[in-house]
């Protein structure tokens, strides 16, 4: 465990004989970090001390130090404001197209996004801490599962091992900068976070089984099936990843609104349930039950950034009546037929037959409902009128109120176990 002592047990003189360094950024982060370094250099040594302790090299890089810090501009933040530098009012705050200050977390206006975050990390986990050890021994046992079974292991850890790499670079690299909210920006940040948990699990489920790993992670290069999935999300993320990509425009509002309906209602909304309902159908069946585990919990996080961008769009709608045109709807509607589309066909070549008490036609329709749900939660006109969910237990498996005393443990174990002594 860690301790501030720890910090503390380097000799000053080691710090003040320490060689040069001439590049002002790096002294004034330096001094920023290390308030007690900085104090020690900062205090007007006596001419004695000056003359025996600190070499001149050393007192050059003070004086460097002192000079950049005095000509700090003090203009807040990477961002252009044209709201000046006041204190910000809650009715200044948007989620695109805001000029009021980004730094300044509070007064909340989206209490919902807020509340997210704090849900997000209420309900933190790690891969490592679900046992795997019967999965390994079923993976290896050439009686534990059968091909169809073995493929449907293969297929899923190949889609979703790329999928939340994609998730998360368009969120780092192409939205977070576009929208402009703060209390937004930290679920999304929260989330960026839980997309590298969930890479770390797959990648954990495929070294556990002992899988070859170039196969699975270039899957999405080479299985037509997975490959397309993979390629429609990619198609929707260039545009706004351009560094010359500006919002402010109708255009340019509508394709960041593409983007965010690509990701966050087709991708994390349809492209992870034909994967997610066939691993925790094998788990329920006392199948990979460590694989499963690993998948519930990442279908928890799932429908909760589902959530979170499902109010986001809304917000932006709510905000930006103009963007939400007959011709747009018409194009988001066929968005979500696309996702479902490719879906189906994912759904037909991973299940060449009946397998785990599904097949290809149950998932058609399941895909049916919850395009419906997709088109419904825009605000759009569901397309498969009485649709039903031939898997109720998947929804019962992505109410986060259930189980809730085993999260509640974890959060326990983990404000007290990273915690500083003082
Ligand atoms: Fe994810
Ligand atoms: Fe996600």
């Amino acid at each position: 465990m860690l301790s501030w002592d720890d910090f503390d047990t380097q000799p000053q003189q080691t710090k003040k004989s320490a060689e040069p360094r001439p590049a002002p950024e790096t002294l004034q982060k330096e001094v920023t970090e290390s308030a007690a370094s900085y104090e020690a250099h900062s205090a007007p040594a006596s001419p004695a001390a000056q003359s025996k302790a600190a070499p001149a090299e050393a007192t050059s890089a003070v004086e460097a130090a002192r000079a950049a810090v005095a000509e700090l501009d003090p203009a807040p933040g990477l961002e252009e404001l044209e709201m000046g530098a006041a204190r910000i009012q809650v009715d200044e705050k948007r989620i695109i197209n805001c000029r009021a200050d980004l730094n300044q977390l509070v007064p909340f206006k989206y209490d919902w996004a807020w509340q997210k975050y704090l849900d997000g990390c209420a309900n933190h986990w790690m891969p490592q801490e679900v046992n795997m050890n019967k999965d390994v021994s079923m993976w290896k046992d050439p009686e534990g599962l059968t091909e169809d079974e073995r493929r449907i292991v293969e297929y899923s850890l190949g889609y979703f091992s790329t999928a939340d790499s994609l998730v998360a670079n368009n969120l780092v690299l192409a939205i977070y900068r576009h929208i402009t909210n703060p209390e937004c920006r930290q679920y999304i940040l929260r989330q960026s976070f839980e997309e590298a948990i969930h890479t770390h699990a797959y990648q954990y489920c495929v070294e556990s089984l002992g899988m070859d790993e170039g196969e699975v992670f270039n899957m999405y290069r080479e299985v037509p099936s997975v490959a397309k999935k993979a390629a429609w999300s990619l198609s929707h993320t260039q545009s706004i990843g351009d560094p010359t990509f500006k919002t402010g425009t109708p255009e340019a509002d509508q394709e960041l609104l593409r983007n965010l309906i690509a990701f966050y209602a087709v991708t994390e909304g349809i492209f992870f349930y034909c994967g997610f309902s066939q691993i925790l159908s094998m788990g329920r069946r006392n199948k990979m039950t460590g694989v499963a585990e690993q998948f519930q919990y990442i279908l928890r996080d799932e429908s909760m950034h589902l959530n979170f961008g499902i109010d986001v769009i809304n917000q932006i709608k709510l905000e930006n009546p103009h963007l939400w045109t007959e011709e747009f709807k018409q194009e988001v509607t066929q968005m979500i037929l696309e996702g479902m589309e490719l879906e189906v066909a994912y759904a037909r070549d991973t299940m060449p037959r009946g397998v785990l008490g599904m097949n290809a036609a149950m998932m058609e329709e399941y895909l049916h409902f919850i395009a419906n749900r997709r088109l419904s939660q825009l605000g759009l006109k569901e397309q498969f009128p009485g649709a039903q969910n031939p898997f109720p237990w998947m929804s019962e498996i992505m109410d986060l109120r259930k189980e809730k005393n085993f999260f509640e443990t974890r959060v326990i174990e983990y404000q007290t176990g990273g915690a500083l002594q003082w």
